[in-house]
């Protein structure tokens, strides 16, 4: 069961605004705030470098290493701290060795920085193949296996867009590419903190998270998970300390052989630490409850937002496949408008492309607005959204209005 008093009196936020765009980035929970604020300001009265105190700081960022790997079934040594998902597709998309004609996988829902990283390969010879989804914008394998030839290196695809909210079968994707001989990197920025996730389970090659979504970290967290195997032949992008050693009487350097090779120079210890309490409080309440009680908002949502006259879902046309991102568009309204009305009346959601174009062209449309609540939302706070957005509705009504 979910202390719901507890994780409320921890958000500040819920005192000003009912927040249901964790997609976008969450809030932190104040546990993580604390956590930060409490290094800054010991680092403010005695300084970054008093002896004993950056060793305990630099002991609790290996534990965080130690905590983040437990806490997606990964080994320490797997796991690199980045300060986002899109440097972390960079490090993977940037360090393989590719050979001229290899092809690269990605889905037609992809956002741009799981997109335009592979297509930027291009300039050494990579061919960037995307695979159609299906109507419930899920990879089909009978689609997957028609698209793979033996020059596939990889599959890089996000378990849950941004833009539809459909959660791909990782695990069976995983395994089909692992039976092709194709390495598998899953974009997991919409998914750590929100599914139960364990990458020997899943069998990926790589994984990609930030912190600040479904975790509740702070900005300039995330985390980048490499196959043990594969950490020597992935070349980082960045070189320096902490990652490299360097033989100055040889006048050569080499790379560490975990993953701390992609942590080049000092590392952003407020958000490691912000992220590790982000991890503990995640934990305190439980993935498995997490995902529970999400799955539960987000059918109570549909529901909801389909008593709106002229509502239009995107997304999973069987909501078995949808998780919280649930985008839509209502008739005769824009979605800014929706958006800017319920952020007047203290509810904040948003609208755009996300960055997704794809998915916009899919639907003939310019933008959409989006709900992605988390644990801590209520279904009172979707009531409010849903008679907010009757209102606006009927007040629009006969008056010209911008579409989508
Ligand atoms: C599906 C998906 N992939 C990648 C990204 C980019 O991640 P970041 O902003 O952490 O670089 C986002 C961010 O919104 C995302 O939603």
């Amino acid at each position: 069961m979910i202390d719901m008093m507890k994780i409320q009196k921890d958000m500040p936020l819920l005192e000003h605004y009912m927040y249901l765009n964790t997609a976008a980035a969450s809030a932190m929970p104040q546990p993580v705030v604390d956590e930060m604020t409490s290094y800054l300001q010991k680092q403010a009265s005695i300084g970054p470098y008093l002896p004993s105190f950056r060793q305990e700081t630099y002991e609790q960022v290996e534990k965080i290493r130690e905590k983040a790997a437990l806490f997606i079934g990964a080994e320490q040594e797997e796991i690199a701290f980045v300060p986002n998902g899109s440097m972390a597709i960079n490090y993977v998309s940037g360090g393989l060795q590719w050979e001229q004609g290899d092809e690269v996988i990605v889905l037609d829902t992809e956002m741009l920085s799981n997109y335009v990283p592979w297509l930027a390969l291009q300039q050494q010879g990579v061919h960037l193949k995307v695979l159609k989804t299906n109507a419930d914008y899920l990879v089909d394998l009978q689609a997957l296996e028609q698209l793979i030839t033996p020059q596939t290196r990889l599959i890089a695809f996000a378990h849950m867009s941004n833009a539809s909210g459909a959660l791909q079968p990782a695990k069976e994707i995983c395994q089909f590419a692992q039976q092709h001989n194709v390495l598998t990197l899953i974009n997991a920025n919409q998914t750590v903190g929100l599914t139960p996730l364990h990458v020997k389970e899943l069998g990926c090659d790589f994984l990609v998270a930030c912190g600040r979504k479904w975790l509740r970290g702070p900005e300039g967290s995330g985390i980048l998970y490499v196959r043990k195997a594969l950490v020597s032949t992935l070349t980082p992008l960045m070189i320096g300390w902490g990652s490299t050693q360097w033989d100055y009487q040889n006048n050569t350097y080499s790379f560490l052989e975990t993953a701390k090779r992609f942590e080049p120079g000092c590392p952003i210890i407020p958000s490691i630490l912000g992220l590790g309490a982000a991890i503990d409080y995640t934990n305190a309440i439980g993935i498995h409850h997490i995902y529970e009680r999400v799955k539960q908002l987000t059918n109570y949502l549909l529901k909801q937002l389909e008593t709106i006259p002229g509502i239009v879902l995107y997304g999973p046309q069987n909501s078995d496949y949808r998780l919280s991102i649930t985008p839509f568009n209502i008739e005769g309204l824009s979605p800014d408008d929706i958006t800017n009305y319920l952020a007047q009346h203290g509810v904040i959601i948003e609208a755009g492309t996300f960055m997704a174009n794809t998915i916009m062209e899919r639907n003939h449309i310019q933008k959409m607005a989006r709900f992605s609540p988390h644990y801590f939302n209520t279904f009172e706070e979707i009531d409010t959204a849903i008679s907010l957005m009757k209102k606006f509705k009927e007040f629009s009504k006969g008056k010209a209005q911008d579409s989508y």
